[in-house]
């Protein structure tokens, strides 16, 4: 592709000129069903001129799911950019605009109320969900009430080829219900780099100028919309079809995460939990550098709500008794390895000498460059957990967290905290480094208890 890129015709964008730049733009239109489109770098820039078209000025409202990408990352960028605000609030489980919520959002709720809605933002797929496909059924009732109130709709398409490829339906099921789109040439399409505007020709002449003013015109683009989709379109590939048949089932029930599930003889399939792939390396997979252990400052600590709070050298510790556990392990970002065996000390030696106080139900482990991890005391006492230094005979490597790891088998692996220095015993849930930034507190891979936003209410009720 890239040399393919280097041969590319250019010319100046900015002038309309490029011929490279032309021809995808009118792909694009032509693929989503709109009168026009307009190549840009990025899809903040794309979502942004498709917002600054629509509303009309600063102190207005713009309405969207509340996890929405311009609702969110995008909100300051709106506030400077088109002076607006959102209006935001949720209710499906898999984040998608409802008709409920967008009547809640686009009715003023009191007869005083001097609120002015410019434009209803929907995104699909939904990224702050992990990827949910907004049902087209859903958005043609979206777009009824949109309808009723005067407001147009702006779709954040930035994925929407993964929802089409996953329900096997064209995008203009979606396009069609909507004023403007956008979509990411650089998600999910393989293009290095570009994102395109989409709507009706008038609105595209005035995202010209603004897209001119936000400093965003180019010269000789072509090179970077060479990659574009329209030679992929071409060529029909029967194993990507295959592969999204396979995907098209647990796509439309929520996560699209992992590109390929391969089939597995059915004593390892059972093995496997749902949205994993059996990978043979050991990838290394971490926050911050890797620490170089010195054994005479290491230690660990046992803290907390203990009767016996105490502090092990990294000899005390090599000289307790030890045990081998043959585990599977499995990371969030999608991979699993089978049969691991670990050496070490069994977590429930440290709770035998530590004794924990009958409230404390959370455990807190702490790491190097302060990494953190918590699970709940009844999870950390299952046979399996221990800290270990040991994996298939050998020494662990210092980035798979030698001196000390703690391994936790049947919950995702960052629960399974590398370079551990201390155990703390707590009787509230302190939410460690990834479980703050939207990972699951219980983390169970066989019922996909990838992130936060499928915990619901018992995640801090229920150790
Ligand atoms: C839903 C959604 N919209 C818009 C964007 C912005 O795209 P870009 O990173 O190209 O600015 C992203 C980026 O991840 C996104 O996930």
């Amino acid at each position: 592709m890239r040399r393919a890129m280097a041969d590319a015709e250019v010319g100046d964008a900015w002038y309309g000129d490029d011929p490279t730049v032309n021809r995808l733009q009118e792909r694009a239109a032509e693929l989503t069903g709109m009168e026009a489109a307009l190549y840009v770098a990025t899809g903040t820039m794309a979502n942004q001129i498709g917002v600054r078209l629509q509303a009309h000025g600063a102190g207005h409202l713009v309405a969207a799911e509340e996890r929405a990408h311009v609702a969110t990352v995008e909100m300051m960028t709106s506030a400077v950019l088109a002076g607006i605000a959102y209006r935001t609030g949720t209710d499906s489980p898999k984040g998608y605009m409802t008709a409920a919520l967008a009547r809640r959002l686009l009715e003023p709720d009191e007869a005083f109320d001097v609120e002015v809605v410019d434009l209803l933002a929907v995104e699909n797929t939904v990224g702050g969900y992990g990827g949910t496909i907004f049902p087209v059924d859903e958005l043609r009732k979206v777009r009824q009430i949109a309808n009723d109130a005067g407001v147009p709709v702006h779709l954040d398409g930035a994925r929407i080829w993964n929802a089409a490829a996953a329900v096997g339906l064209p995008v203009t099921e979606w396009t069609s219900q909507v004023d403007t789109m956008m979509f990411c040439l650089s998600k999910g399409l393989g293009a290095p780099i570009g994102s395109l505007v989409c709507g009706p020709a008038d609105l595209i002449r005035e995202a010209r100028r603004i897209w001119i003013l936000y400093g965003g015109a180019w010269r000789q683009a072509g090179i970077m919309a060479y990659g574009d989709p329209r030679r992929r379109g071409r060529r029909r590939d029967r194993a990507r079809d295959r592969r999204v048949a396979l995907r098209r089932h647990w796509c439309c029930e929520g996560a699209v995460m992992g590109l390929f599930q391969k089939s597995y003889p059915p004593e390892i399939a059972e093995r496997i939990p749902p949205g994993q792939r059996l990978v043979k390396t050991w990838p290394v997979l971490h926050y911050g550098p890797i620490p170089t252990f010195d054994g005479a400052n290491w230690d660990l600590e046992v803290s907390g709500l203990v009767e016996e709070p105490f502090t092990l050298s990294y000899e005390e510790l090599r000289a307790l008794q030890t045990v081998t556990v043959d585990a599977d392990m499995h990371c969030v970002t999608g991979w699993t390895t089978l049969d691991n065996t670990w050496e070490g000390v069994p977590f429930r030696t440290i709770v035998e000498r530590a004794k924990p106080a009958a409230e404390a139900k959370w455990v807190i482990a702490h790491c190097a460059h302060g990494y953190t991890s918590d699970l709940s005391l009844k999870a950390m006492q299952d046979d399996d957990v221990l800290v270990a230094w040991r994996n298939h005979g050998q020494d662990l490597t210092p980035e798979h967290g030698w001196p000390l790891r703690l391994v936790v088998p049947k919950r995702y692996a960052w629960k399974s905290a590398k370079w551990l220095t201390g155990l703390e015993f707590s009787d509230k849930n302190r939410r460690g480094f990834w479980e703050v930034r939207g990972y699951h507190v219980h983390a169970e891979p066989f019922a996909e208890e990838r992130y936060s936003y499928q915990e619901g209410p018992r995640a801090d009720l229920e150790p």
